[in-house]
């Protein structure tokens, strides 16, 4: 089965999908009832997700929460003990990385994963690289690396040849953001990308997030700056002990009910506005927990 078929989010710059259309269509990506322990330890119980093209899902939770674990099972390095994931409406068994990598998911983790001693064209094209005949195509590598960045609006790197050890951690997470871009990837999963940033780096990785949502990209975002979540995030779904205690639009909540959902795993301030201008997808609204979006219509 080709997974492939049907306007890939990403492909083309120019065929964007309205935010209305991604809403419209079942998730990209759909968690249902995700369990996962190590041992004694239950990491995730029964966890559901959903993950829209086009927008940007922010995953929040105190540390232990089980945020990273919950990625490393979407990005297959770890199966699920219960429970079932699906990739555009259709069951999947992500059973390692290579698998996640032929949907379409890319992942860049905390510690990015790039070479400090290789140029940002090296890590673009690291594992990828273009051929021409039997040597590399150098400059075709370098042409499209510096198109890929600037169409991505990352303008302070100054040379695509600078080794990457001395790029800013903003410009980093920009190279690491573009490579993914250049894979052609629908999902994009950022683990805290804005850490160990200043504020104008943080602005500007939250700008280019903003911009891979913009391209029909699904944009999953870990973090636990409010300022963050609520600069970039349209949805927000938020991890307590292992458990999914909130997942809505970004309107349903304000900083206080993501404090209390993040600290005390429930919220007395109920959930304004569930139902206001978020679409479909924010049909039938608040439960008792307040914010657990019911299953979709297009639900398998
Ligand atoms: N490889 C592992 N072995 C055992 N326990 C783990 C492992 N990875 C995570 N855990 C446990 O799972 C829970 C969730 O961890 P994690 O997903 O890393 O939290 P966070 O939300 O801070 O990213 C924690 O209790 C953690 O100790
Ligand atoms: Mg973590």
């Amino acid at each position: 089965m080709d997974a492939s078929a049907a306007a890939a989010p990403g492909s083309s710059p120019g065929g964007l999908p309205s935010a209305a259309t991604a809403v419209a269509e079942a998730p990209l990506l759909r968690l249902r009832g995700i369990t996962k322990r190590f041992g004694p330890v239950q990491a995730l119980t029964e966890i559901d997700l959903d993950v829209p093209a086009g927008q940007v899902t922010a995953l929040a939770g105190d540390n232990g929460a089980g945020k990273s674990v919950a990625i490393k099972t979407i990005s297959g390095l770890w199966r699920p003990d219960e429970g079932q994931i699906y990739w555009e409406g259709r069951p999947v068994d992500i059973e390692d990385p290579d698998v996640a990598a032929d949907l379409g998911i890319t992942t860049v983790y905390q510690d990015l994963a790039l070479c400090d001693n290789l140029d940002i064209v090296q890590n673009m094209f690291l594992g990828r690289e273009l051929l021409r005949g039997r040597v590399l195509d150098e400059d075709a590598m370098e042409t499209r690396a510096r198109a890929t960045l600037a169409d991505l609006s990352v303008t302070t790197v100054r040379s695509v040849r600078q080794p990457v050890a001395s790029l800013s951690g903003g410009q980093r997470q920009s190279v690491a953001v573009a490579k993914a871009v250049m894979a052609n990837s629908k999902l994009v999963i950022m683990d805290e990308p804005t850490a160990a940033l200043g504020v104008a780096q943080t602005r500007m990785v939250l700008d280019l997030v903003r911009r891979l949502a913009e391209r029909g990209v699904a944009v999953v975002i870990i973090s636990h700056n409010l300022n963050d979540v609520f600069a970039v995030a349209d949805r927000i779904a938020i991890l307590y002990l292992g458990r999914m205690v909130a997942e809505a639009p970004v309107s349903a909540f304000d900083s206080q009910s993501v404090v209390d959902y993040m600290t005390l795993g429930r919220s007395e301030r109920g959930v304004p506005g569930s139902n206001g201008d978020a679409g479909p997808a924010a049909a039938g609204g608040a439960g008792p927990h307040g914010l657990r979006a019911p299953e979709g219509e297009g639900a398998p």
